[in-house]
């Protein structure tokens, strides 16, 4: 075996400290942006004076056929190589032969592996915003499905319109409208997408020609590498170039939010597609049944989002870990870097198309979710009421709080309350109370920015609609 290092060894390195040490396995991945690295430094050389031109274009013409096999899936590894660099540098001189091992002058594996990885990850970004973007378009679409037909028909008419109950403490709070909880789960969504957006200035600031941890002592362009890779600013310090994973972490940071919001939506779909409340029915696509009890159809892809997202918090955690209290420079925890953000990226790409899918093909049990919502849920609009007649809030609390308490012990609804038990809580009630009880009104009455009001949410959707035009955030 002849490793990129084997000057000062007597020997070959023991089978298991090979295993151990090998990053080939994971760092195939990078392969084509290792290739694209080699051909701007190649460049760069050639600019330095380094490599002639007739050498630069062979070692370019070279490069770009590894390029090919890269892009035709047809790069492969062999037993020899220790990581994606040396397997790059292997089969460059398998096509153009000793002038190979030019290419390496004055770069390192450490700036060399810390770009790969930040040119991996800059690709991969937008695919993963793209399929946040199809799951926040999914939400969007059932917000303004589910929106009142502009005759203001009920549900149990057809589509549209649905009330159901808003919880706190998962407890029955106010009335919302259905559209204005699917867009609830859009805002996250929106945030994430943002973040990852946000990462793109500390992402694209290049390590290449910050050598092993203290410059190139050739006379690169630098800037000129930045352009050619398209980052946005050369790294400014050398030993913080080949160390910094910052990056990562922020991305895990990003994707483990967007894990616990993904979760968070589950657990809501799980339970509100449970017999106890029975708002929602998942699509047989998008179910498993039992393999013992024949009725069985369980909400799998959201109990898989609700499990995922404790790796997802992990990933980030595990790089942290590895991280702090590293002494300087380079280290070979360092490798330590990449399974999880690939498996966090895998991860969410992974789950996000199914949630989307589920979510579009979810069917909402409109007369289920109507009769959840009971008089107790129109108390604070009880308040109001007293509000509207001058009494101060406070004190309107504690006097719907003693109409509440009738309720409870004589077991008639809030609505049906006779007028003189009111009466005995306030002589300012009248005939007119029996009006609050009606949950549309609630929610019609909420038309501040951001309520659940129908003309508040369509507003909410139109917003919605043009953050989702952006792709990337
Ligand atoms: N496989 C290594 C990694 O992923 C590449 C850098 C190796 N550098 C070194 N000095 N051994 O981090």
């Amino acid at each position: 075996m002849t490793t990129l290092w084997h000057g000062r060894f007597d020997h070959n390195p023991d089978d298991a400290m090979w295993a151990l040490n090998a990053s080939i396995g994971f760092d195939i991945r990078l392969a084509e942006q290792d290739v694209r690295g080699s051909l701007a430094w190649a460049a760069a050389l050639k600019d330095a004076g380094v490599l002639t031109p007739e050498e630069h274009t062979r070692i370019s013409e070279g490069l770009q056929a590894i390029l090919a096999e890269c892009r035709a899936g047809d790069f492969a590894s062999q037993p020899g190589d220790e990581d994606i660099h040396t397997a790059v540098e292997r089969r460059l001189g398998e096509f153009i032969g000793p002038l190979a091992g030019k290419l390496h002058t004055g770069r390192s594996r450490n700036d060399q592996v810390a770009t790969d990885f930040r040119l991996w990850l800059l690709d991969a970004l937008p695919k993963l915003q793209s399929a946040i973007r199809d799951l926040q378009a999914a939400l969007v679409e059932k917000a303004e499905t589910h929106l009142p037909p502009p005759s203001g028909g009920r549900a149990g008419e057809g589509v549209g319109g649905e009330v159901m109950p808003g919880y706190t403490h998962l407890q029955r709070a106010q009335p919302i409208l259905l559209s204005h909880w699917f867009l609830s789960h859009f805002w996250p969504l929106q945030r994430d997408r943002e973040r990852l957006a946000d990462l793109r200035p500390r992402l694209a600031t290049l390590p290449l020609g910050c050598g092993a941890l203290s410059g190139t002592p050739y006379p690169v362009d630098r800037t000129a590498l930045t352009n050619a890779l398209g980052f946005d600013a050369p790294a400014p310090n050398s030993l913080d170039a080949v160390s910094d994973r910052d990056f990562a972490a922020e991305f895990l940071f990003a994707a483990a939010l967007t894990g616990v919001h993904l979760s968070k939506l589950a657990e809501q779909v799980i339970l509100y597609s449970s017999a106890e409340f029975g708002f929602f029915t998942l699509d047989d696509a998008f179910s498993t049944g039992s393999s013992l009890m024949p009725q069985k159809k369980n909400p799998d892809p959201f109990e898989l989002a609700r499990g995922k997202s404790g790796r997802l918090v992990g990933y980030l955690t595990g790089l942290l870990t590895t991280i702090k209290g590293l002494p300087s420079a380079y280290d070979k925890d360092l490798q330590e870097d990449k399974e999880p953000v690939f498996a966090a990226y895998d991860t969410l790409t992974a789950l996000l198309p199914v949630l989307a899918g589920a979510i579009r093909t979810l069917t909402v049990n409109a007369e289920r979710m109507e009769s959840a919502l009971d008089d107790f849920m129109l108390a604070t609009d009880l308040a109001d009421y007293l509000v509207g007649r001058g009494i101060p809030f406070r004190e309107a609390h504690a006097l719907v709080g003693q109409a509440v308490r009738r309720a409870l012990e004589t077991g008639i609804p809030l609505g049906a309350l006779p007028l003189e038990e009111y009466r005995a809580v306030h002589p300012i009630f009248d005939e007119s109370v029996y009006a609050v009880f009606d949950p549309r009104q609630s929610v019609a009455r909420r038309k501040a920015i951001g309520g659940t009001a129908p003309e508040a949410v369509k507003a909410q959707i139109r917003l919605a609609k043009s953050k989702i035009a952006h792709q990337k955030s």
